[in-house]
This record gives C-alpha cells, sequence and structure tokens, in this order.
C-alpha cells in the first residue's frame, strides 16, 4: 500500500485515540495536512474517524476582571469576618457589586443573610472560581477537556452575564484501525517523492522507497502554450517529405507573373490569370524579376513557337510587359520551378518541397478561401518516371493517415501526364479532390534547367486534408481563434 508521508507520520503518533489538534502537535504537522491526510487513512481502512462538536471557551473583559480581582462573592469573604452588616458591604463595594456578590455566596452556601446581617458559612475556594483562575492562565478552554466537576463550575460560569465568550468547534477524532495499527507498528519506510544529490552521495535512497506517482489524482487542469494545430500539422507533413529525403525550399508570396505563370507555359490569355482568380498588385503593379534577362528569350521562344522543345507553342505574340507584373502566388509551383533555374546537371536527383500559403479570388464558403496552404515537391531526375509520381503521392498519403487513394486524369498547362490525386473520406462516404500533379513539360523543364530532364511535380492543397484531419467540418474554423477549441485540442 502507499502511503503518503504525512500517513506515516500520522500513523506513527495515532496509537489511541486522539484529536486532529493533538495528532497535529505531536506530529508537528498543520492542521489541515492533518485532516487531509486522516481522511486518506481511513478510505484506506487504516484509521476510523468521528467528528465532534465541542466549544471553545475564553474570558471576555468581565471575566478578565474578575480573574484578577476575584469575583464580587471573594472580595464580600475577603472584607468581613464571621458576619457584617449587609449596609458596611454596600458601603465598600458599591450596590451593585455588593448584592451581586451577596447572592452567590447564599447561592453557594457560602453565607447566610438575616435582616441586615450576613453570617459566612463556608470561605472555601469553589470551583467555579478556580475555572476563571484556569482560563485566565490558558486563554482558551474546550469544554471536552473539563472535568465533570469543572463542567458543573462552567454552568456557574455561563449563567453569569457577560463573563464567557463561547464558540462551537468541530473536532475530529481518530483512532487506529487494525490494520492501521499493524502497519503503525511495522514502521512503514518513509517514502520520498524525491531523489537529492545527498540523497545520492550518501547513498540514503537504498533505504527509502520512492513514492510513485498517482496518474488518476485530480488537478486543475491547466492550459500551457502550444503549438496552432494548424502548424503542427504542417510540421507533421514537413517530416513527411525529410524522412522521404526531400529538401525544403520556400519563395515569397508576392510573385511576378513571370514565375507563377510564364515559366510554367501558361499561355498569357489564360483564364486562370484573369481578374477573377488572381490577385493583383496595385502598387507596385510591375517588379524586377529575378533572372528574367537570362529566360525571358527562351520562355518567349517556347510560348510562341516551342522554340527548342518541339513543341508548337502557343502561338501570337509573348509580352514581357505582362510577365512583369505583381500578383500574390496562385500556387507554389512558382517556387519549384524556379528552383529548376538554380539546378546544375550534378545537382540530380533533386528531391525538393515547398509549403506555403499561396491566394487565389475564391468565393468564400466552408471549403473555399482566398488564402490557403500547398504543399508542392518536385523530384528531377533523368531516371524517373510517372509511377515513381503515383508511388510518391500514395507513400506521402499513407505516411499522413489515409489509406484509400486514387488518381484521376487531369490536365493542367505545364504538365502531361496529368493527375488529381484523391483520398476516400470515410465519414462522408465520398471521395475528396486535394490538387493536382504530373510530369513538367519539356516546354517548362528545357527553358529553366537548360536541358530535358523528368521532373515529377505535385501541388497539394493542406486545408482540406487539415480540416478532415482536425475533425472540422468547416475550412474557416482553421482561423478562428476559437479559445476552447485550441485549448481542448489535443495535439497528437
Ligand atoms: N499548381 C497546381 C494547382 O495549384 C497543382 C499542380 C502542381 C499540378 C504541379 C501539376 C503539377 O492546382
Amino acid at each position: 500500500m502507499e502511503l503518503h508521508p504525512h500517513e506515516i507520520k500520522i500513523l506513527d503518533v495515532l496509537d489511541e485515540k486522539k484529536t486532529n489538534k493533538e495528532i497535529a502537535e505531536e506530529s508537528s504537522l498543520g492542521l489541515d495536512a492533518v485532516n487531509r491526510a486522516l481522511s486518506w487513512l481511513a478510505t484506506k481502512g487504516l484509521a476510523d474517524m468521528k467528528e465532534d462538536i465541542t466549544e471553545e471557551i475564553t474570558l471576555r473583559s468581565d471575566g478578565i476582571l474578575y480573574a484578577r480581582e476575584g469575583l464580587p462573592e471573594r472580595k464580600i469573604l475577603e472584607l468581613v469576618g464571621d458576619k457584617a452588616s449587609i449596609k458596611s458591604i454596600q458601603e465598600s463595594l458599591g450596590k451593585k457589586e455588593a448584592s451581586i456578590g451577596l447572592g452567590w455566596l447564599r447561592r453557594k452556601n457560602q453565607a447566610k443573610i438575616e435582616g441586615d446581617v450576613i453570617w459566612i458559612i463556608n470561605r472555601g475556594v469553589k470551583a467555579d472560581e478556580k475555572l476563571l483562575k484556569l482560563l485566565s492562565r490558558e486563554e482558551e478552554l474546550s469544554s471536552s477537556d473539563l472535568s465533570p466537576a469543572q463542567k458543573k463550575a462552567l454552568k456557574f460560569l455561563r449563567s453569569r452575564q457577560s463573563l464567557l465568550e463561547i464558540r462551537e468547534r468541530k473536532i475530529l477524532w481518530a483512532v487506529p484501525t487494525k490494520e492501521g495499527r499493524r502497519v503503525g507498528e511495522m514502521g512503514v519506510k518513509e517514502s520520498i517523492s524525491q531523489l537529492t544529490p545527498e540523497l545520492l552521495i550518501s547513498g540514503g535512497w537504498k533505504d527509502k522507497k520512492l513514492r510513485s506517482y498517482d496518474v488518476d489524482l485530480y488537478v486543475k487542469p491547466t492550459y500551457p502554450a502550444k503549438r496552432h494545430p494548424l502548424s503542427h500539422l504542417i510540421d507533421r507533413i514537413r517530416m513527411v517529405f525529410l524522412s522521404m529525403g526531400f529538401k525544403e525550399i520556400k519563395g515569397p508570396l508576392i510573385e511576378s507573373a513571370f514565375w507563377n505563370f510564364d515559366a510554367l507555359f501558361q499561355p498569357q490569355d489564360h483564364p486562370a490569370r484573369d481578374m477573377h482568380d488572381t490577385f493583383y498588385l496595385k502598387e507596385p503593379d510591375h517588379m524586377e524579376i529575378e533572372g528574367f534577362r537570362r529566360y525571358k528569350d527562351d520562355v518567349k521562344v517556347t510560348h510562341e513557337n516551342g522554340g527548342t522543345t518541339g513543341s508548337t507553342g502557343w502561338g501570337g505574340s509573348w509580352s514581357g510587359e505582362t510577365a512583369q507584373k505583381t500578383i500574390l502566388r496562385t500556387h507554389t509551383t512558382a517556387v519549384t520551378c524556379k528552383h529548376l533555374t538554380k539546378l546544375e546537371k550534378t545537382d540530380l536527383p533533386a528531391k525538393v518541397f515547398c509549403i506555403g500559403k499561396t491566394f487565389r479570388n475564391e468565393a468564400v464558403d466552408y471549403k473555399h478561401l482566398p488564402e490557403f496552404y500547398q504543399i508542392e515537391g518536385i523530384v528531377v531526375d533523368p531516371k524517373v518516371n510517372f509511377r515513381n509520381l503515383l508511388g510518391i503521392l500514395r507513400e506521402f498519403y499513407e505516411k499522413m493517415g489515409f489509406r484509400k487513394i486514387r488518381f484521376r486524369p487531369a490536365y493542367f498547362p505545364y504538365t502531361e501526364m496529368s493527375v488529381e490525386p484523391e483520398i476516400y473520406v470515410e465519414e462522408r462516404g465520398e471521395w475528396m479532390e486535394l490538387g493536382g500533379s504530373g510530369m513538367f513539360r519539356p516546354e517548362v523543364v528545357k527553358p529553366l534547367l537548360g536541358f530535358d530532364c523528368p521532373v515529377l511535380a505535385w501541388g497539394l492543397g493542406l486545408d482540406r486534408v487539415a480540416t478532415q484531419n482536425l475533425g472540422l467540418t468547416d475550412i474557416r474554423d482553421l482561423y478562428i481563434s476559437d479559445l476552447g477549441w485550441l485549448r481542448n485540442h489535443r495535439v497528437l
């Protein structure tokens, strides 16, 4: 049986029936600690407890005065020989005190009064006087500590006005049970909750018992700071890609149309560039583009006639002015395609990923927001093919805990072949679209990388997966600072 050090201390002193106050004194524990430990002992069947009400007695101002100077009847006894006239007593004590004193002398059978004369019969010091003295010495007495004679005396003192202050107080009685006595006598090894350097050095820990934690104990909930569930999920995704041998890359939220669209072989009249989808910046509405001089000519010919890629291009004439427009990136593919320009042949195979915010002018509803996260990645490797792409995506979703995954044919201007991965959501009994993927077309790869090479690419939505993963039904809830939800949501 596990015993708290306080319980052990109490069992040590509890050899017979005792009050909590006595136990507190003997064990040098505080009264609260004793009460608490006693109730633990009672639930463990090691002690029985009984509650009693006692009266705590203290002197009031008249009581203090009488204890010092003597009760009026004592004053009379001191004043008078065998007999005296009542008048003479009244003269020396005052009428009021004389009559109180005389009354009590009669009641206590210490004097007889005949007419105007008082005869003293008994001068003995009575129990009530003794109790008064005792009270002035002890300051406080408990009625349960009084002898029968003292109890009778208390009745006398009580019936007099403004002598005593009496307050009711609960006391706790405890007796050891048979088992409690046995445990107490055996002397339980003192258990400790902390292993100190001193105990380690002295070897004293060998005789101690280390107290185990009681994990069922109720504690007030605390809400320490923790990461937002969404940040936490992003970290998990990051770990999955890192564990698959990918390196993380980052890019700016404000991009040029060039890196967001043109470098990805998206025609300049593509509907996705419309004001409806893309947020164009007013200030600055055009920007200097990193690497523009080096890549713009290759991108231009590829758009107009395919250049050296073997493609016929989109035709028409490509405008550098349109490419320089400033936008909020609509996908993180802007980051991965720019990364192609940083790679040399000797860097291959290269595997990178990027997790970041993207922006589109969408009407807000339970599954759409104008800003959302994408999980982007590319594998640049002469040896990879389309099946590797499906394998990587499947592995990623399986590591995220999704079991049923399928791929649907899709179209993107910058990939061929293209697919959309989907996961099956059991709760809703439907397939959920997750984003796009495919193999970058030579029209993208050749101008940026400088040579043709298979590039597996994907851009997956994160927020829908997050909503699903965090047990939410509305994408907007991800960004609402609902403290209750944030506090209670378990971050696994
Ligand atoms: N960029 C596409 C989107 O935002 C997804 C995609 C990325 C598709 C890479 C193919 C290759 O929907």
